[in-house]
């Protein structure tokens, strides 16, 4: 059975302890006459980092657009816990910024999101030193290195203030260094309080920041399974297949 990580130590007070603060009911997507997702269950809690893995095409990138609400399922339903201004932002592979300097871009996300006029300077120079950014606030955003970049479209997100943080494969084509550099600010986020779910085909990298795993095949939820168990002896079939190299579609 999947056996979700929680942190009740997290939790809201007002909140019910075991409330998760996202879940996926029996979610069904179709396209192009197929069924991409398959009657998807996922429970995922605060407090933890969740990532999700599985060979390409397996139905991640499908599963954060339904998070975020881009796409609606045929059948199923997402059902968020509470009421928050801001549910769920979405860090895609590739940053999208404007051509706009750095600064420039982080004020256009505040006043998006609506943040008060007089708490935005003080929100700015929250992201710019939380993105390491401030030294860089007067560049062209679209001049910055790729690692720069993704670290702006992270703090970019956060200046929604979501209660979750959805990141796609955000270091996939990002050096070592600046792989690093993305894991510090996501786990940054999620001692800040953000709920991380973090898509990822690179095993290291879901050691190094996972709390608990969710494996996709075929548009099915394989398992769900707290880190160190997943990595040690993983449940189904077609996870123990693809962390031996075997699973690939
Ligand atoms: N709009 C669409 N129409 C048809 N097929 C799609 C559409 N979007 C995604 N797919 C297919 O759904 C499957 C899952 O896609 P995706 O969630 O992007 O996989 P991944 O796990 O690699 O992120 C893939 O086979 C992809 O080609
Ligand atoms: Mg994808």
């Amino acid at each position: 059975m999947p056996e979700p990580v929680r942190n009740s130590a997290s939790t809201a007070p007002d909140e019910e302890p075991d409330a998760p603060v996202v879940e996926m009911q029996g979610v069904t997507y179709q396209a192009g006459g197929k069924t991409l997702l398959d009657g998807l269950d996922l429970q995922l809690f605060s407090g933890s980092r969740t990532i999700i893995m599985g060979p390409n095409g397996a139905g991640k990138s499908l599963t954060l657009r339904l998070l975020q609400g881009l796409l609606e399922p045929q059948s199923g339903r997402v059902r968020w816990a509470g009421t928050a201004a801001s549910r769920s932002a979405l860090v895609f592979q590739r940053p999208t910024l404007l051509r706009r300097s750095v600064a420039a871009n982080l004020r256009h996300a505040l006043s998006v999101y609506n943040v008060p006029k007089p708490d935005r300077n003080r929100r700015l120079e929250q992201l710019l030193e939380l993105g390491n950014l401030s030294g860089l606030r007067d560049q062209p955003a679209r001049r910055l290195s790729g690692g720069e970049q993704q670290r702006l479209s992270i703090v970019r997100a956060m200046a929604a203030q979501p209660q979750v943080l959805l990141l796609d494969e955000p270091t996939a084509s990002l050096d070592p260094a600046a792989t690093a550099a993305i894991e510090a600010l996501v786990n940054e986020a999620h001692r800040d309080g953000t709920k991380i779910v973090f898509v990822t085909h690179d095993i290291g990298q879901a050691r190094r920041i996972g709390d608990e795993v969710v494996f996709v095949h075929k548009g099915r939820l394989c398992e769900q399974t707290p880190a160190t168990e997943f990595f040690n002896k993983p449940r189904s079939t077609e996870a123990a297949g693809y962390l031996a190299g075997r699973l690939v579609l």
